[in-house]
């Protein structure tokens, strides 16, 4: 019986993966190819319901000498036909063993799914995704990922869960780091891009793997910035900002999603049909899989809204969770409650066919090994041609905050160069959080980079100053004294990787420890100081900003930190990042985004009664958008093709950039829209478009970009989509402050 069933198995599978042909890439379909839904349902109906709910159970891996292993007890549970993923669990010739007891040892020989956290590159990581996002630059974002993947699967992994898409107004939260910042618009790119690369045209590809959107959703609005906690927000807001990464995900195919952890206006994710059903199945027409997010259906007791285990079950399945990651409650507690008569066994069911048709859509009932192959796994690892992207992402990512007078770029033949910080020597803390496979002695610090930079002749002096955290003041003299010796000083500064990412908040955004006094010490030297900045969050810096004549926003560049830093401080590479997210002078000012409304009392610094603070300025200390080239760029001519369009007709907007330095540079030329009088209050700006040039001295360039309906709909007091006739402002720049503005009108 058993063999019959697996001969059976391979069979159709065989037959059904030579003959189906899916669509590369595009929406998930929730009616799949009929072939592939012919197959799925026989193998569902081989199935007993203990194995059917085996499939929804993922468990998650523990760390042994030679690597991730399935946890204690998980042969037996694949055995046992018990489990239908792992998580943390990968290696070519480890996940093939694992795979030939699921597919020789289970009685029915489905295979299984093996997941991970891929989130910026897998063993070559890429700089963080936040500076990912900073580049602004979706062709090289989606080359890192479709990179990242190409990697992974070469090491049996099936599924990453990532993008992470969740946009984020409130740096204090950790995993600020792991999403594309504050813009809905940016954000939206970057998650499609991410979930072209990751995926790639045909799934059938072995070097292509699952994406997964998450947290769905809000989790970026967790109250106080304080990671799990409750998202208490408009629909307005949840629709306007937080969805429509999420909704650029599902438009670009992406074949799963993972709920959030927290609520959103009193229903935990993992339990909200409005989410899970009504938005992402019915209005956006998902038709991929669910997950819940790390015990996440469990943690439905917590929230108060399951009594116990099957309860929280029953509500998540019921929801449209349809894997159970690490709780081990669909497998355990879900079969009593269908055989009482609680559970529709067609809930289950529906679950089980979105677990098969991942499978089927990879193609593992075809080739349950095809991506477990040691000689890719040889062969495809932190080869030169993925370090070069990561190097090339990483100068694209760092941007220039400030440089006055002139003080970057370095000359490689400075003399005495004096690096100083606890982050200028400090490996593992360049590949961020979240690295995967990453390990340190693969990383370039910056130390080390800028000793490979300079010419010969050129003295390089290291002190490490202080410690990233503490108090300790011991090192400043030593710090202070080799400044002295140098003609120029690189200060580099920061959090370590570990104040960002999940669990990671903190209430302060100052540079932690003693390393403004640090700051202050070397400054003191009055020898020219130029900072660089690691950190996943944006950093309030304010006396750095006010004392320091350069500073570099750095994040986390990943493996080639220090040769992408040293290329931009030498001038090998003009830098041509801008801030995905704005940059407050205090915590206190947090929230604090650009496209924000415009209030009854705008701020007026000759009007004490407006929108303002009484001991800070009301303006960000960078503004979204920012950063600066070592050439300048001029913008003239926001031009509209036609100055009144009809409602759901388009307007073409043209502006002419100019770079007016006398190097060549690249520039993110940003366009940001303004509905001027509209039914409900609209944001005093929306970034609407951007495109990133590259311009020779003195070489002007037109840019164009399209506005269609989408750009120009908001939600009504009805909360219907509408545009309204009125003037919108058409503003393009190279910040969402450096702008010159135009308009049209729709009628
Ligand atoms: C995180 C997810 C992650 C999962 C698996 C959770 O704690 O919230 O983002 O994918 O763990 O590692």
């Amino acid at each position: 019986m058993r063999t019959m069933h697996k001969t059976l198995l391979c069979l159709m599978g065989l037959w059904l993966a030579w003959v189906s042909v899916l669509p590369p890439g595009g929406l998930a379909q929730p009616v799949a190819d009929p072939r592939e839904a012919a197959f799925v349902d026989s193998v569902l109906s081989l199935m007993t319901l203990e194995e059917k709910l085996g499939q929804l159970a993922q468990y998650r891996g523990r760390w042994s000498d030679t690597g991730p292993k399935v946890p204690e007890g998980g042969e037996a549970e694949i055995r046992a036909g018990r489990v239908g993923s792992f998580l943390g669990v990968y290696g070519a010739a480890y996940t093939r063993e694992m795979q030939r007891l699921a597919v020789e040892e289970s009685r029915l020989g489905i295979p299984l799914l093996f997941a991970h956290d891929v989130i910026h590159g897998f063993r070559t990581i890429f700089p963080v995704p936040l500076a990912e996002a900073a580049t602004w630059d979706v062709t090289a974002v989606e080359e890192a990922a479709r990179i990242a993947a190409v990697e992974a699967t070469a090491h049996g992994l099936h599924w990453t869960f990532a993008p992470m898409v969740d946009v984020a107004r409130d740096p204090r939260w950790g995993r600020i780091v792991e999403g594309s910042g504050e813009d809905p618009y940016l954000g939206a790119q970057m998650a499609a891009a991410r979930v072209r690369g990751f995926q790639g045209a045909d799934l059938r590809d072995p070097a292509t793997m699952l994406a997964c959107a998450k947290h769905f959703a809000a989790y970026g609005a967790a109250e106080g910035g304080r990671d799990y906690n409750i998202a208490d927000l408009s629909e307005r807001t949840l629709r306007e900002i937080y969805l429509p990464p999420f909704q650029a995900a599902v438009e670009a195919g992406v074949e799963t999603i993972m709920a959030a952890f927290n609520e959103v206006n009193g229903v935990p994710a993992h339990a909200s049909t409005f989410l899970l059903d009504d938005v992402l199945r019915r209005e956006w027409g998902f038709g991929g899989l669910v997950v819940s997010d790390y015990t996440g259906v469990l943690e439905l007791i917590p929230h108060g809204v399951a009594a116990d285990r099957a309860e929280a079950g029953r509500l998540a399945l019921t929801a449209g969770v349809d894997v159970d990651m690490v709780s081990g409650i669909y497998v355990d507690d879900l079969p009593a409650e269908v055989r009482a008569g609680r559970l529709d066994e067609a809930v289950v069911d529906e679950a089980v066919r979105r677990v098969l048709r991942a499978k089927y859509r990879l193609g593992l009932f075809e080739d349950p090994y095809r991506y477990s192959d040691p000689a890719r796994e040889q062969a495809l690892t932190l080869t030169p041609a993925h370090r070069q992207a990561a190097r090339a992402m990483a100068q694209k990512s760092l941007v220039l905050l400030k440089n006055e007078g002139g003080v970057l770029p370095l000359d490689r033949t400075v003399g005495t160069l004096a690096v100083i910080g606890p982050l200028a020597d400090a490996p593992r803390e360049m590949l961020g959080g979240w690295a995967a496979a990453g390990r340190a002695e693969d990383a370039v610090t910056i130390l080390q980079g800028i000793r490979e930079a300079v010419a010969p002749g050129t003295r390089i002096l290291y002190a490490k100053g202080a410690t990233i955290e503490g108090d300790d003041r011991s090192g400043f003299d030593e710090a202070v004294r080799v400044a002295r010796e140098a003609d120029a000083v690189v200060l580099v500064l920061g959090e370590h990787h570990d104040m960002s990412a999940e669990a990671h908040n903190r209430t302060s955004l100052d540079l932690p420890g003693v390393q403004r006094e640090l700051a202050q010490a070397v400054h003191a030297t009055g020898k020219p100081v130029v900072a660089v900045l690691i950190g996943g969050r944006p950093l309030s810096v304010t006396w750095l900003d006010a004392h320091v004549p350069a500073i570099l926003m750095a994040w986390f560049p990943g493996v080639e930190a220090g040769h992408a830093v040293a290329d931009v401080l030498f001038g090998d590479v003009s830098p041509s990042g801008k801030l995905p997210v704005t940059f407050p002078r205090t915590v206190g000012q947090v929230p604090i985004y650009y496209n924000h409304k415009n209030t009854g009392r705008p701020p007026d610094p000759n009007n004490k009664y407006t929108s303002k603070y009484i001991d800070v300025p009301w303006t960000p200390l960078y503004p979204f958008g920012h950063g600066l080239s070592y050439t300048t760029f001029a913008y003239a001519n926001v031009r509209v093709d036609r100055p009144v369009i009809r409602a759901g007709e388009t307007v073409t907007v043209s502006v002419d950039v100019t770079n007016t330095g006398d190097r060549t540079g690249d520039e993110v030329v940003q366009l940001y829209l303004r509905d001027e009088v509209a039914s409900v209050t609209r944001p005093v700006k929306q970034l609407r478009g951007f495109e990133r040039i590259t311009l020779a001295p003195g070489q002007t360039k037109t840019v164009t970009f399209t506005l269609g309906p989408q750009d120009m709909t908001f939600y009504d007091q009805a909360m219907q989509p509408v545009i309204e006739p009125g003037f919108f402002t058409v503003y393009a720049g190279g910040s969402s402050e450096n702008v010159i503005q135009t308009r049209f009108e729709v009628q």
